[in-house]
């Protein structure tokens, strides 16, 4: 038995500690929003924060995770309000299948933290998540709009 706190929720997690985290916030939480796509860290799907930081899942070991802040997608939005950044997702109507975008949208959000207005450079540096749909420039734009809000 493992405890993880997610989103503000402590839970005990029946896995063996070297399982990806991926894994027990699907399985033993229940939030199915973060998606698996690759498993080698590659596409994003994955992506939630740990302590503010976005990390993909798939490859960060449970016991890693033991005593962080782990925030998912559905955690994001406080207090019933959409964060900016799923706002300026809802407004750019950024996705298409959506399979990627929660690990788009929590890249997204670490990003903003550190650096609130990014330029295509930062982004193109630090979103390297992928998206079999295309929706690069929409993300693009919705990033930008997500700064200035
Ligand atoms: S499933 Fe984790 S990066 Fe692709
Ligand atoms: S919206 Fe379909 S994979 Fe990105």
């Amino acid at each position: 038995m493992e405890r993880l706190t997610i989103n503000g929720k402590t839970i005990e997690v029946d896995v063996d500690p070297s399982t990806p985290l991926l894994w027990a916030i699907r399985e033993q939480a229940g939030l199915t929003g973060t998606k698996y796509g690759c498993g080698i860290a590659q596409c994003g799907a994955c992506t939630v924060h740990i302590d503010g930081r976005a990390v993909r899942s798939c490859v960060v070991p449970v016991a890693a995770a033991v005593g962080t802040q782990i925030t998912t997608i559905e955690g994001l939005a406080a207090g019933g309000v959409l964060h900016k950044v799923q706002k300026a997702w809802v407004d750019n109507e950024v996705p298409q299948c959506g399979y990627c975008q929660t690990g788009m949208i929590m890249a997204v959000a670490a990003l903003l933290e550190v650096t609130p207005t990014p330029t295509d450079a930062d982004i193109n540096a630090t979103i390297t998540n992928i998206c079999r749909c295309g929706t690069f420039q929409q993300v693009r734009e919705a990033i930008h709009a997500a700064a200035k809000a």
